[in-house]
């Protein structure tokens, strides 16, 4: 029988880059699919259990937060979803494609177009100004140079950053380059946003600022946030929490 024509519209622009080997789940799609995740760090006498058996989905149009202790794993799950980290055992779907199934190259662009990353340590390059961080992702994307820079200009001013677009990471405080990293995470509009503690460094109105933006561009029909945090104020914006405990989800796995 011939698809619908909905059927056809989800499934063709995310498959051009596909292998015809990826596995397509249907239109009710979770944003994020783990089964069975485990990760093991270290050598034999080192070893560190860091997930152990993580099932979790998470879907679209909302925004999930992720909770637990230090040392529970809540990085390591995060960077396993957003195809930075193998997992050692389990299967990771995000957005409907086996991240398993998409080898080097393949990886890399599907991260660059999907995926918005913000990392607890902001990982900005030392060597590029604020602006050209931010530029990144556009750039990977295949924009041109000065475009893409325009952009990036307007969204550092989007989260009150718009005389420091020259400035380079080291000239930053800790609270401004948390801002140019969500900056640098947003400015292709994921339709996956990952965030590592996104307001750790940031005073209140900064952080009602920050969140008011992810919302505004990252919590869509058909994009998905998750965040991990400690932070009360982000609360208020979350849909769903799921809590995470020495490797394991402890509630709220499953919607
Ligand atoms: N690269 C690594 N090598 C060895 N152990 C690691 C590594 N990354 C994380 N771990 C260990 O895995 C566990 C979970 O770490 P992490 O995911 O960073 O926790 P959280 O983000 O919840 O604080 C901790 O015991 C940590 O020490
Ligand atoms: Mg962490």
């Amino acid at each position: 029988m011939l698809a619908t024509s909905t059927t056809v519209e989800r499934v063709s622009s995310p498959a051009a880059h596909r292998s015809p080997l990826t596995t397509y789940r249907s239109p009710t799609t979770a944003a994020v699919s783990c089964e069975g995740v485990t990760k093991e760090f270290g050598a034999n006498g080192t070893k560190t259990l860091a997930l152990r058996g993580v099932d979790l989905r998470v879907e679209s149009g909302e925004l999930t937060l992720l909770v637990g202790p230090s040392g529970c794993g809540k990085t390591t799950l995060i960077s396993i979803v957003a195809g930075l980290l193998n997992p050692t055992l389990g299967s990771v779907a995000v957005l409907g494609s086996e991240l398993a199934e998409l080898s080097g190259r393949r990886l890399v662009e599907f991260r660059a177009k999907n995926i918005g990353f913000v990392f607890q340590q902001y990982n900005l390059l030392p060597a590029l100004s604020a602006a050209e961080n931010t530029a990144v992702p556009l750039i990977i994307n295949g924009w041109a140079r000065a475009k893409a820079i325009a952009k990036a200009r307007d969204m550092l001013a989007t989260v009150g950053l718009e005389k420091r677009s020259n400035s380079y990471p080291a000239q930053l405080s800790g609270g401004e380059q948390q801002r140019v990293a969500i900056a640098r995470a947003l400015i292709h509009e994921p339709r996956l946003l990952v965030c590592d503690e996104p307001t750790s460094a940031l005073d209140a109105q900064s952080g009602q600022t920050v969140m008011e933006l992810i919302k505004q561009v990252a919590v869509q029909p058909g994009r998905a946030v998750i965040i991990v945090t400690h932070d009360s104020r982000v609360f208020d914006f979350g849909d769903r929490i799921v809590e995470m405990s020495d490797g394991r989800i402890t509630a709220g796995g499953k919607p």
